[in-house]
């Protein structure tokens, strides 16, 4: 059966700002028709991280044929899009490039409009396509690999930020104390399954601005202290369990986290608090923001991990809401590696 699309709004999004090449095509801003990665981690592994000129590359090999098997995957052909949308900040220069050069080309080639897309914004956008009914204004908890911010989203494309981290992303974080218990890159899934076994209050590791009237965070003292311990450990010869610091180290994380979530939504009035971003994948960080929202009659949402994790289809969200707000930009476009959330 031949799908129509014709009514429909359909957007194609680019998203290379980090170690995977993906695309996506979606409709109505909310409707995932098609959602291809091609993730580099296999290729950075060996590194024990994202090693930025083989990303480029990978990305200039791969890109073509992710778009090829979105369009396909989604019945669609590039006159069948509104527009095209692609991330182009924040993130690693030289991968942002070629993400933003490949959209232009297209959209130039199809004369579709172009939308430029925040990262981190769709990140949160992610949620709108797992939860239909979700509507802003909502608090947002953005974590990922090189981001911990907490927003305010008044409306669709109205943010204001409320906080974020002075140092280390809490995804750098998890990778960081992951590498140094010798767990593969990318650490944090592989912590988020080893703490499941450990005991949370085993070590109680720093809370960083905890009780100030502050919405910032700081991972760098919680990173030593556990780096520390480790190493302090090893020169002893004593044996500790890896579980218990997983447990423990997490824990310290999620701690700082959620308080800081459920205080954001409370001072700023809203019942409602999405979680966007690949830590939002860690298992612990879910169900304890999910009970203390619920003491706090808020309401959680979270994407599934396939959304968590970057992504494309988040991104085709987020132009759509641009797109529909007239918010578009031109063949000038280009990478913005340290764009900040809710500017320009
Ligand atoms: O959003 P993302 O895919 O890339 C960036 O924009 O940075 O996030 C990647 C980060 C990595 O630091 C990875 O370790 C972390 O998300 N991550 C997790 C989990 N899954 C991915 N951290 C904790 N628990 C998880 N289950
Ligand atoms: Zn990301």
């Amino acid at each position: 059966m031949k799908v129509r699309t014709q009514q429909r709004c359909l957007i194609l999004a680019l998203e290379t700002s980090c170690d995977e090449t993906s695309a996506a095509v979606i409709a109505d801003g909310r409707t995932v028709l098609s959602n291809i990665i091609s993730s580099q981690i296999s290729v950075h592994q060996k590194f024990g991280g994202v090693v930025p000129e083989i990303a480029s590359r990978k990305h200039i090999e791969n890109v073509i044929g992710v778009v090829d098997e979105a369009l396909h995957t989604a019945g669609a052909v590039l006159q069948d899009m509104a527009a095209i949308g692609v991330t182009y900040g924040p993130g690693l220069v030289g991968a942002l490039l070629v993400g933003v050069s490949a959209a232009k080309a297209l959209a130039f080639a199809a004369d579709l409009p172009l939308v430029g897309v925040n990262h981190l914004e769709g990140h949160m956008f992610a949620n709108f396509l797992a939860h239909p009914e979700l509507q802003p204004p909502f608090v947002s908890l953005v974590v990922s690999g090189g981001h911990t911010s907490l927003v305010h989203v008044r409306e669709y494309n109205s943010f204001a930020l409320l906080g974020q981290t002075r140092d280390d992303a809490a995804g750098e974080a998890f990778d960081k104390i992951a590498r140094v218990m010798k767990l593969p890159y990318p650490g944090g899934p592989h912590i988020d399954r080893l703490a499941k076994t450990g005991n949370p209050h085993a070590f109680p590791f720093p809370r960083a601005l905890t009780g100030e009237n502050s919405f910032e965070f700081s991972f760098s003292g919680l990173k030593s202290a556990v780096v520390n311990f480790l190493h302090n450990a090893e020169q002893r010869g004593e044996t500790v369990q890896a579980a218990d610091i997983a447990a423990s180290f997490q824990a310290a994380v999620v701690d700082v986290l959620t308080e800081k979530t459920v205080r954001a939504a409370q001072n700023n009035q809203v019942d409602q608090v999405v979680l966007a971003g690949g830590v939002a994948a860690n298992s612990y960080l879910q169900r304890e923001l999910e009970g203390r929202c619920r003491q706090a009659g808020i309401k959680l949402y979270f994407p599934p991990p396939i959304l968590c994790t970057d992504n494309a289809a988040m991104i085709a969200s987020r132009a759509y809401y641009q797109y529909l707000a007239g918010d578009l930009a031109d063949l000038h476009l280009n990478a913005v590696p340290a764009l900040q959330l809710g500017t320009k």
